[in-house]
């Protein structure tokens, strides 16, 4: 048996984490689930979003499965769940697929996780605030190989993604990218960031594996999420070199929780995500997924009337019939 962690969150974080969750079960009986709370509600109780002692145990997980936790912009001291775990279980590669559900064509975006302008020195002293942007030859080297590793079982390239003409940090960055693929034979792009959100918005299915710095990578995925039609149908996979946590892109939705209309689709996806690092094969689900979009009722992000219990239980029909 595998043993998954699972971190619904808060928002819509449960809705859409109940639905995979339910598929996941519908295509094997080989994981087994271990529920454990995090956010702000942990914060207040012990100054920490999740508790140390769950902490070691999903450390000893096979994988993670998170849903989304609300960021209060005014609680002093609070760093979000998402990017606690991320650093506290040395996740450095964030791998966001954007789907186009109907052609099967995908956006794979690799952004670097740990560093860059997220790393997380920075003061305000005499009137003047200064982030640091911490690029280093360890950090460029595995997220480098991290990429080289997608753009081969891609059998497809790098579009190294940057702005060397001014940032001294991607001049480096981009001479590592360079050195390591050309030791894989992967051919690498060069993008400079501005323009290149003109081509992800004009042509967004022709660039290879995207690869670039923290915050430019977070940017330019949000962006691409628009030709998926839908935040709420992309995942995401967060790797290390030990676990891997699996989570739809988007965040808590405030503004739908609660109303049981999430689009479960990209929480769903994450879960195809993790049973491909289990070596379980998420092509099943998402087989299931793009058959039941052809023709079952869709979310209000997609333009539809369903609810949120409607696609999940769609996808497991599907599901059903495949198997
Ligand atoms: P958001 O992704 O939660 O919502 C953006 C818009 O997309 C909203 O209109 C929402 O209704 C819609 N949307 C998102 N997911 C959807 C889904 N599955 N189905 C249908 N519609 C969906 O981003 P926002 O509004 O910037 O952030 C809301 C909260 O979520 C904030 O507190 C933020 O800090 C948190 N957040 C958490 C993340 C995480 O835990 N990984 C990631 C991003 C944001
Ligand atoms: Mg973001």
């Amino acid at each position: 048996m595998y043993r998954v962690a699972v971190i619904p969150g808060d928002g819509i974080g449960p809705e859409v984490i109940d639905g995979a969750v339910r598929v996941l079960k519908a295509v094997t009986g080989r994981v087994r689930f271990e529920y454990y709370e995090g956010g702000v509600d942990v914060f207040q109780e012990c100054g920490s979003p999740i508790r140390e002692e769950d902490l070691e145990e999903i450390r000893r997980s096979d994988a993670v499965l998170f849903g989304a936790t609300t960021t209060p912009f005014d609680l002093p001291g609070y760093r979000s769940l998402i990017l606690t775990l991320r650093k506290e279980l040395g996740l450095y590669a964030n791998l966001r697929i954007i789907p186009d559900l109907r052609t099967g064509r995908e956006i794979v975006i690799v952004r670097e996780n740990s560093e860059g302008l997220y790393f997380g020195i920075g003061a305000v002293v005499n009137g003047r605030a200064v982030d640091v942007r911490l690029i280093t030859r360890e950090g460029a080297e595995r997220i480098a190989r991290f990429a080289v590793e997608q753009a081969k079982a891609r059998g497809s390239f790098i579009t190294f993604v940057h702005k060397a003409n001014v940032l001294t940090g991607d001049k480096f960055f981009r001479r590592i990218v360079r050195e390591v693929a050309g030791e894989e034979g992967v051919e690498v792009r060069d993008a400079i960031i501005d323009s290149f959100t003109i081509k992800l918005v004009r042509n967004p299915w022709e660039h290879g594996v995207i690869l670039s710095e923290n915050l430019f990578g977070d940017i330019l995925s949000d962006l691409a999420t628009v030709h998926a039609g839908s935040i709420g149908i992309v995942p995401s996979g967060n790797y290390g070199d030990g676990i891997a946590l699996f989570e739809p892109v988007h965040g808590s939705a405030p503004d739908i929780a609660g109303k049981g209309i999430a689009n479960p689709i990209g929480a769903i996806l994450s879960g195809a995500m993790l049973l491909d690092y289990l070596g379980l094969d998420g092509s099943l689900i998402r087989a299931a997924v793009r058959g039941y979009v052809v023709n079952g009722e869709l979310t209000p992000d997609m333009g539809g009337r369903a609810r949120t219990e409607d696609v999940v239980r769609g996808i497991i029909g599907e599901i059903e019939d495949l198997l």
